[in-house]
């Protein structure tokens, strides 16, 4: 007898609009699971915003551990209008990134086939490529301080910490992901090596050093602020971009712009030994909270990438084609409320192509 596959997810809904994604994500999820003969084994928690205003608490006692009993987390939305900016965000999403080390960022930026992008001129042949962002160290780490704090010589310092383990362990998972990945065969470091000349004397150092390992694979170099201008002017230029924690951050946004919009954009935090999570890219979005008006595709992107690193390749795959059929043949945008269909319709619809198989 075949022994039937069976996940544990760790299912965090969230604050805002997260809910209402997520309701639709796990719809989408619960189809491929029927269809592609495996189980999924739902935990709920309600850590968030909510919760926090109850409680006082972020995660609770014992809630990492909690996350580490399962195969993969799939993530709403922090942020509430109510909690002060930073108690949520460190408390929840920041430290399960970093305790559980998922230490690469996954955010592809991809344009499906009749998809509206502000680019002119560019298709979904020209915008297809991949962002690999540090996720555990830079800016983020959270080293610094004040100094006479509340006077008027008052100094504040935000310290980017690059450590040479955290830095060739990403750049590493970049040339392999690149390698398997077989496009172009391009991996672009995006820096700031002519401003930030230690951590990015760093960066560049591993870089091309762990690029003599990998011969099949063309390397690049490009400054933030130019990658930010050839996002938008020739983004058919990359293939596997790898930065640092702030720059992936920012320059993710204006990805998921040219893909779409934040109501498809999708990421992972991945940790290639232990537990990962995945999230639409977007926030809480408080004000389509309830309204069910949100795009949900962006969370059915995050659930697709899910199984995909779970080894459900095919799962996926006829996740991939609903949504492009969705997108295709019915979305009139992908913004909030002007889809042309609801939340939940939207939902429906990609479960219902998922489940009979769509042919393009
Ligand atoms: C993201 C978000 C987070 C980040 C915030 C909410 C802490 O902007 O996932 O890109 O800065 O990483
Ligand atoms: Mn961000």
């Amino acid at each position: 007898m075949n022994q039937k596959r069976v996940y544990r997810l760790a299912v965090i809904p969230g604050d805002g609009t997260g809910p209402e994604v997520i309701r639709e994500g796990v719809k989408v999820l619960q189809v491929a699971a029927e269809r592609f003969g495996f189980k999924l084994d739902l935990t709920y928690l309600d850590w968030g915003g909510e919760r926090f205003l109850r409680t006082g608490e972020t995660i609770p006692q014992g809630g990492i551990e909690e996350l580490q009993r399962h195969d993969a987390i799939y993530l709403g939305a922090i942020g509430h209008p109510k909690v002060k900016p930073g108690i949520l965000e460190k408390g929840i999403l920041l430290r399960i990134r970093f305790e559980l080390d998922q230490y690469i960022n996954l955010r592809p930026v991809k344009l499906y086939p009749g998809v509206w992008t502000p680019i002119k001129d560019k298709g979904p042949e020209d915008i297809d490529f991949v962002v690999i962002r540090e996720n555990t160290e830079g800016l983020y780490a959270g080293s610094g301080g004040f100094l006479r704090k509340g006077t008027p010589y008052e100094v504040a310092i935000q310290e980017s910490i690059n450590t040479r383990f955290g830095v060739e362990r990403c750049i590493r998972f970049a040339f392999e992901y690149c390698r398997k990945r077989n496009k172009k065969k391009k991996l672009t470091l995006v820096g700031k090596t002519n401003v930030l000349t230690y951590a990015w004397d760093l960066w560049e150092r591993v870089f091309y050093e762990v690029a003599q390992e990998y011969p099949d694979i063309e390397t690049d170099y490009a400054h933030v602020d130019a990658t930010c201008m050839w996002f938008v002017k020739n983004p058919e230029w990359f293939d596997v971009i790898v930065t640092d924690n702030m720059f992936g951050d920012i320059i993710t946004d204006l990805g998921a712009m040219i893909q779409g919009g934040m109501g498809i954009a999708a990421g992972g935090n991945i940790n290639p030994q232990g537990v990962s999570m995945f999230e639409p890219i977007g926030g809480s979005a408080p004000k389509y909270a309830g309204k069910n008006v949100i795009n949900p595709l962006a969370a059915i992107c995050a659930g697709m990438m899910l199984l995909e690193h779970l080894g459900e390749e095919e799962a996926a795959r006829a996740i991939e084609k609903a949504v492009i059929k969705v997108c295709r043949d019915h979305l009139k945008s992908l913004a909030a409320g002007k889809m042309g269909y609801t939340t939940s319709e939207v939902g429906d619809l990609v479960a219902d192509y998922t489940a009979k198989g769509v042919e393009l």
